[in-house]
């Protein structure tokens, strides 16, 4: 039988791996692919087994982009069907922390899934970029909003603007890419952070991720107030009594989630 094109693995405790796994096409993005994607990410985000979630593809390709092949002969009815924003949107609603591990090309839809991401972990061969332009297309699964949220108007508009690619180094320095490391150290490096952040308070750190988006798209005044409301509510957690109380006694805290 053949393999699923998106797969998923338990690596270590607490933390899953979703891989995609299309590789005869560089990983692109058909509409089995986005919907597995969505649905994968919707039960680990419920799951409560799951505290850190790591997304990859492969050595050569994160993902090269929605599916061009699957693409081209459709109309506008048949976009409005597909409902993309829906699916993009499950990847974005996960309330768990999500790790991008990259290598290769993360173009377009791929650079768009990474960037829903909340942590990107980059090989050194990694390449980026939104080239939707240069096949007469626009970015369509948030590159133009979270990009420029990310790296900021003037770097946003060259590179939505001229569809170029550009490397790890480069969207480490414009702040796109959290981490950059040897291209075989990828995907272990983002399972030993999922595994460091699986370790910790697992509300408090929804928490953190919730604040963090909500307060992005609010005025400052605004975010600080649902921090506020964030650390008043970890108050109320066993996971804030025992994180204290194991360092007053010099010991590793147990953390429940409760
Ligand atoms: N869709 C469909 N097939 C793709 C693909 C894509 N996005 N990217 C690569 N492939 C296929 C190729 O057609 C090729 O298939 P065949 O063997 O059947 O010819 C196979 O994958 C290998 O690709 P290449 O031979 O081109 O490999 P390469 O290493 O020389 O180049 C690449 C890799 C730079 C990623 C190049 O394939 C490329 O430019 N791909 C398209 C990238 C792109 O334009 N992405 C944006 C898509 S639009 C989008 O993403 C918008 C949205 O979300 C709505």
């Amino acid at each position: 039988m053949a393999a699923s094109v998106v797969v998923v693995e338990r690596p270590a405790e607490s933390v899953a791996l979703i891989r995609i796994n299309r590789p005869e096409a560089r990983n692109a993005l058909n509409m089995e692919v986005r919907k597995l994607l969505a649905q994968h990410m919707t039960e680990l985000g419920n799951d409560n087994a799951v505290r850190c979630i790591v997304l990859t593809g492969n050595d050569k390709s994160f993902a090269a982009g929605a599916d061009i092949k699957e693409m081209s002969g459709v109309g506008t009815v048949d976009m409005i069907l597909r409902d993309s924003l829906k699916l993009w949107r499950a990847l974005a609603a996960c309330p768990k922390p999500v790790i991008a591990a990259v290598n290769g090309f993360a173009l377009g839809g791929g650079c768009e899934i990474a960037m829903t991401c909340d942590i990107i972990i980059a090989g050194e061969s990694a390449r980026f970029g939104q080239p939707e332009v240069k096949i007469g297309i626009t970015p369509g699964g948030g590159g133009t909003q979270r990009l420029t949220r990310a790296v900021g108007k003037y770097k946003a508009m060259k590179i939505c603007l001229t569809g170029e690619l550009f490397g790890a180094k480069e969207a480490f320095d414009m702040g796109l890419v959290s981490e950059v490391v040897p291209d075989a150290e990828v995907e272990k490096r983002a399972l030993e952070m999922a595994q460091q952040i699986a370790a910790l308070a697992p509300l408090a750190v929804q928490q953190i991720k919730e604040v963090i988006l909500a307060g992005q798209d609010a005025s400052l005044e605004t975010g600080l107030r649902l921090e506020a409301k964030a650390i008043q509510l970890m108050f109320s957690t066993h996971d804030q009594k025992e994180g204290m109380a194991a360092f007053i006694e010099k010991r590793k805290p147990q953390f429940l989630g409760k």
